[in-house]
């Protein structure tokens, strides 16, 4: 499916200290053959279904009553009615315009204006369906290329680790009004900490500070290798002692920090999911050992919208301008995380079009800028 790109890296310059990615903004991809979060699991209850549109496409979710997850595209193949106007029954979904019935896998099981003669094998008329991976809490969807559902798909669903089969203790979803690609670089963007998020809770100081950082390769993206946390948050302040943080990055959008005290974990993830081409949707979600989290939740979660809000503002104002086709860049070292990005994707694109492993192309470095 042709879906334009936003970024398309048309230029690349190394010139001693900066380098500089020009990059056309109007031109987008996403990426399949992956897995996305899809949505959290307490929000799909069984024998119930819901429907939201992800990577432009209409999808329907549901549970069936033994409480298995599913997802199949939501549009009838009779005649494109959504199948989420119809009913889900006895784990069919029956389209509400000529009561075709399927079952959770996308099969046709009834046609009711067939009469006994008109013997066709209706098994063969499909909803397009999806596999659905559901631990600690979340449902990811494996989006795949070409037309037919892979059987497996080629890696597992992203996992928060520390936390085996636990499930969350916060979470919250927003929308940014952005290209998919805008939202994820905003995640591994340590220069504009210090100018967006400023706040009493966040960050009081404003003076910038050099940092230097290690990174190594890991699954499908990078991690910054653990090291003591320097500035801590009022969060991370009453977790416990010597705090120490390690963050990764795994295609196609997903961050996970991990803060470990002496005597407490906690992860937060956050996963990005495009909507369209002007809409993605951004789930963090808060898992620790801390026995009063729940008691903070009133508070945590607001601050933590104040703080996707800041990155949200700034998208919007940089949308206001990408409709003009500016040329962007990326530096030295501070854009490094972002420039890796544009890496990664284009070696696994480039590893599904040609039937090969994928191979990571990040090395182990040392990063330093000032935030
Ligand atoms: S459009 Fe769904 S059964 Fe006809
Ligand atoms: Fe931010």
């Amino acid at each position: 499916m042709g879906i334009p790109y936003l970024f398309h890296v048309a230029f690349f310059l190394d010139i001693s200290l900066a380098y500089s990615i020009l990059m056309n903004s109007n031109q987008n991809s996403f990426l399949r053959d992956t897995w996305y979060y899809a949505l959290p699991s307490q929000q799909l209850r069984a024998g119930k279904t819901l429907t939201k549109v992800l990577l432009n496409e209409p999808i329907l979710f549901g549970r069936d009553r033994q409480g298995k997850a599913f997802a199949i595209q939501d549009i009838c193949p009779h005649r494109a009615v959504p199948l989420s106007e119809g009913r889900f029954a006895g784990d069919e979904i029956e389209c509400c315009y000529h009561g075709w019935r399927f079952d959770t896998s996308g099969r046709c099981t009834e046609i009711p204006c067939l009469v006994p003669e008109q013997n066709i094998d209706i098994s063969r008329f499909r909803v397009k369906s999806y596999p659905v991976s559901e631990s600690q809490g979340n449902i990811w969807i494996y989006f795949y290329s070409g037309i037919n559902r892979p059987e497996i798909p080629q890696f597992p669903a992203p996992k928060v680790p520390l936390f085996g089969t636990e499930t969350y203790q916060a979470h919250t979803t927003m929308i940014f009004p952005c290209e998919f690609d805008q939202a994820v670089v905003g995640l591994m963007d340590p220069a504009h900490v210090p100018f967006v998020h400023r706040a009493w809770w966040w960050r009081a100081d404003p003076t910038l500070a050099e940092e230097v950082k290690v990174f190594d390769p890991s699954e499908y993206g990078f991690t910054m290798r653990r090291h003591k946390l320097e500035q801590t948050t009022l969060v991370y302040q009453l977790a416990g002692d010597d705090p120490e943080v390690e963050i990764s990055f795994r295609l196609p959008g997903v961050r996970v920090e991990q803060v470990i005290t002496k005597q407490h974990k906690i992860c937060n993830l956050t996963a990005i999911t495009p909507i369209s081409e002007d809409a993605t949707e951004v789930t963090t979600l808060f898992y620790t050992t801390l026995p009063w989290l729940r008691f903070v939740k009133p508070i945590l979660i607001p601050l933590t919208r104040t703080f996707l809000n800041q990155d949200r503002q700034m998208v919007i104002k940089q949308k206001t301008r990408l409709g003009y086709d500016p040329q962007m860049m990326l530096i030295k070292d501070a854009d490094t995380q972002a420039r890796w990005y544009f890496q990664l994707k284009k070696e696994f694109e480039l590893s599904i079009a040609e039937n090969r492993p994928f191979v990571n192309p990040v090395q182990s470095q040392t990063l330093r800028w000032r935030s």
